[in-house]
C-alpha cells in the first residue's frame, strides 16, 4: 500500500529527529524473516514508542499486534500512525506503565505466539517475569547488548548507566542459562536475545 510506505518513511524521519529509538533495519529484518519462518501471527510488544515496529510487523507478517506504551505523546503518536497506515484492526494500543498494567485483566487467557520486549533497558527481567507466560512459545528481548556497551569493562563513569548495565549483563546471563528455556544471542543491530520455551504443551 502506497501510502503505508509513506506513513513508515515519515516514521524513520520523525525518529531520527526526536530521537525516538525504533528499531534498527537489520533486526526488523532478521526478526520479520524469524517470525515468518516460525508461523508468528500474533505478537505482543512491550514498549510502542511511536508504533514503528508494531505497524512493521502487522504490514509484513499480518500479524495481529498487541503493544503498549507509558509515555503519552509517543502513545498519541502512535495512534495517529495506526491510523494512517489503516492498521487499526490488527494493532491494539494500550497507554500504561506494562509493569502496572493489569494485563491478566485486560486479556483474559490471552496467549500470543511471540512476545517481544522492547522497554526500559533495565527492566528485561520484570517484563520477562511478568509477561513471558503469555507468550507460547518465542520471546525476544532488544538492545541486549547495549551499544556494546554490556560486553565492556567497568570504565563506564555515569553511575546511572553502570547500573541499568549491571541489570542488562545480569538479565542476559538469566535468560541464557534458564532451564524452562533455550536461549542465544543474536550479535545484530543492538543485539537481540531469541528466547523459545521448551516445554510445547504451555497454555
Ligand atoms: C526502544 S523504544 C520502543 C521502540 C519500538 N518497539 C519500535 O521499535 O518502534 C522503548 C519504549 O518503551 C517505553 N517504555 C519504557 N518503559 C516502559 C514501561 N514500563 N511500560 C511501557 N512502556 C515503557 C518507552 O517510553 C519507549 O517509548
Amino acid at each position: 500500500m502506497e501510502n503505508r510506505k509513506q506513513v513508515i518513511t515519515a516514521m524513520e524521519t520523525y525518529a531520527k529527529e526526536h530521537q525516538v529509538p525504533i528499531i534498527d533495519t537489520e533486526s526488523l529484518r532478521f526478526l520479520v524473516d524469524f517470525f515468518a519462518k516460525n508461523q508468528v501471527t500474533s505478537i505482543l510488544e512491550i514498549g510502542s514508542a511511536i508504533g514503528y515496529s508494531a505497524i512493521q510487523f502487522a504490514d509484513q507478517l499480518g500479524a495481529k499486534v498487541v503493544t503498549v506504551e507509558r509515555d503519552e505523546q509517543r502513545f498519541e503518536l502512535a495512534q495517529q500512525n495506526v491510523l494512517q497506515a489503516g492498521l487499526e484492526d490488527q494493532i491494539e494500543l494500550h497507554l500504561h506503565d506494562a509493569l502496572e498494567w493489569d494485563f491478566a485483566a485486560a486479556y483474559p487467557q490471552a496467549q500470543f505466539d511471540a512476545l517481544f520486549i522492547d522497554a526500559a533497558k533495565g527492566k528485561n527481567l520484570q517484563m520477562f517475569e511478568k509477561f513471558a507466560p503469555y507468550a507460547k512459545k518465542i520471546i525476544i528481548t532488544d538492545n541486549v547488548l547495549y551499544h556494546g556497551l554490556v560486553e565492556t569493562t567497568d570504565h563506564i563513569r555515569n553511575r546511572r548507566t553502570r547500573q541499568m548495565i549491571q541489570k542488562i549483563r545480569t538479565y542476559n546471563e538469566w535468560v541464557l542459562n534458564n532451564p524452562e528455556f533455550d536461549s542465544y544471542l543474536e550479535r545484530i543491530g543492538d543485539g537481540l536475545i531469541i528466547t523459545l520455551r521448551k516445554d510445547e504443551n504451555h497454555v
